[in-house]
């Protein structure tokens, strides 16, 4: 093959799972306009070697464009044909897509996937597959889906020192919790309604337990600070406990309540926290006006400053669009030369327990409403070493609910105190118990 030809094959791909993802980038390969878009600007034509599903379905085949002959569902084969360059992973969990990842990997085919689980678990092993086999392993779409994420942290900002990233990465979690600020419904409702629009799958406990944001906080904590974190070593709380009278306290205060990954530098840098729960955010933080089922990625960089990605964080095109762009890199790659470098692994950092973490934090609790109780609660919060900023205490009838606002106190110190607060008699319930972020926020106690 001589040069000219070399450079005018196209690059073939096989597309491993055709769902949501899978068959918008199919669409998007097989669309003339876009092909001619991508041989124009990148150089390179796309060109669809296999599709590998696990059903033989129907429904696919009714689709116009949908290129029936080219389905297979022996994906381990297509991974393995000569004239396959490069595979682009969209069955998601861990199992077959780990060992499908590995064999295409081996065979020194490039990998584009979007599947967080797998990154969160075994990015780093996948990574050091593909630097010694000498080929690409992009994952724009696990994180924030169509938003540039994983290549401004990876690439852009290879020469920045990173403090902090903050993402709102779960879209599912966002659009609850701003319904039930903007609206005013409450958990159950706005969680019925993201279930509604497809928002929310019927066992919603991968988003509203954390899971989801857990696996993006290790990808985003691994290439912020070149290090190995997976989804296992993230601390997770879900956003169940907020409710509405949570939500509604805290917009009074001038704060909104998200559903934030955290990954951040504690003290002189050399340990890291890397964290999932819902926090208070002043109204004023660009987080705080990122809303429905957006994502955005707040950076905070040494010399760069602060700066923030925003966009559609799912969604099938949306997600296939980042696939399509870091195809486009491995196949300019494959053509023309170059290797995307591999995400930086200098550094083993030491984790910090939330609980070694200082933030202020923000409760509620309704107790008997009688005298000397609210002394009761202060003196145990006092024993704890957490200092009141601020507190409300509202009528129930024959409760009263206490809001407090602290001033920065240990994770552990405040666990203790609830913990205390939950076997006083005069406590009937502690609600929620959250960080404060932003500002003066959630950041690193000074002595950990
Ligand atoms: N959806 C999003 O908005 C989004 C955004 C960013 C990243 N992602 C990631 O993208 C990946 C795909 O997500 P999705 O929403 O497209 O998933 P999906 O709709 O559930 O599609 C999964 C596809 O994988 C196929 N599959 C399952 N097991 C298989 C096997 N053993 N061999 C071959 N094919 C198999 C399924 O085949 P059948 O069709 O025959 O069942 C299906 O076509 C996941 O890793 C996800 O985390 C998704």
């Amino acid at each position: 093959m001589t040069p000219t030809d070399h450079e005018r094959s196209a690059v073939r791909v096989a597309v491993l799972g055709c769902g949501n993802v899978g068959s918008a980038l199919v669409e998007m390969v097989l669309d003339p306009a876009s092909a001619r878009e991508i041989e124009l600007s990148a150089g390179v034509r796309l060109e669809i070697a296999g599709i590998a599903v696990r059903r033989a379905d129907a429904r696919r085949w009714a689709r116009p464009w949908f290129p029936a002959d080219l389905v297979t569902q022996d994906a381990k084969g297509l991974v393995e044909r000569d004239d396959v360059d490069v595979v682009v992973e969209l069955i998601g969990g861990l199992d077959p897509a780990r060992q499908l990842v590995e064999a295409a990997l081996r065979a020194g085919k490039s990998v584009v996937t979007g599947n967080k689980a797998l990154l969160a678990s075994a990015g780093g092993e996948l990574a050091d597959l593909a630097s010694a086999n000498g080929v690409d392993l992009l994952y724009e779409a696990a994180v924030g889906s169509a938003i540039p994420v994983v290549r401004p942290l990876r690439e852009s900002l290879a020469g920045e020192r990173i403090l902090r990233v903050i993402g709102i990465v779960n879209g599912t979690t966002n659009f609850i919790l701003s319904k039930m600020a903007g609206e005013g419904a409450t958990y159950e409702q706005s969680l019925l309604e993201a279930q509604r629009l497809g928002l929310a799958e019927a066992d919603p406990s991968a988003d509203v337990e954390g899971h989801d944001a857990a696996a993006k906080a290790a990808i985003l904590a691994s290439l912020a600070f070149g290090t190995d974190v997976v989804a296992a070593d993230v601390h997770r709380e879900g956003i169940t406990s907020v409710a509405q009278a949570d939500v509604r306290y805290a917009a009074q205060l001038g704060y909104v309540i998200k559903p934030l990954a955290v990954a951040e530098r504690v003290g002189s840098g050399s340990t890291i926290s890397v964290r999932v729960h819902p926090a208070l955010l002043p109204a004023s933080h660009p987080l705080a006006s990122v809303n429905g089922a957006y994502n955005a990625v707040f950076i905070e960089g040494e010399h760069a400053g602060e700066m923030m990605l925003y966009g559609q964080g799912a969604g099938g095109r949306a997600a296939a669009s980042a696939v399509l762009g870091d195809l486009v890199v491995a196949a300019r790659h494959l053509r023309h030369g170059g290797l995307t470098p591999p995400a930086s692994r200098r550094v083993a950092l030491e984790l910090v327990p939330v609980d070694d973490l200082e933030s202020p934090f923000y409760l509620s609790m309704d107790v008997i409403d009688q005298p000397g109780v609210l002394a009761a609660v202060a003196g145990v919060m006092g024993e704890h070493g957490v200092s009141i900023r601020w507190m409300e205490q509202k009528g129930l009838g024959h409760e009263a609910r206490l809001i407090f606002l602290t001033h920065r106190a240990r994770g552990g110190a405040v666990a203790g105190t609830v913990a205390r607060l939950r076997e006083l008699a005069v406590v009937d319930r502690v609600g929620a118990v959250l960080r404060v972020a932003g500002t003066d926020g959630v950041g690193p106690s000074q002595d950990a």
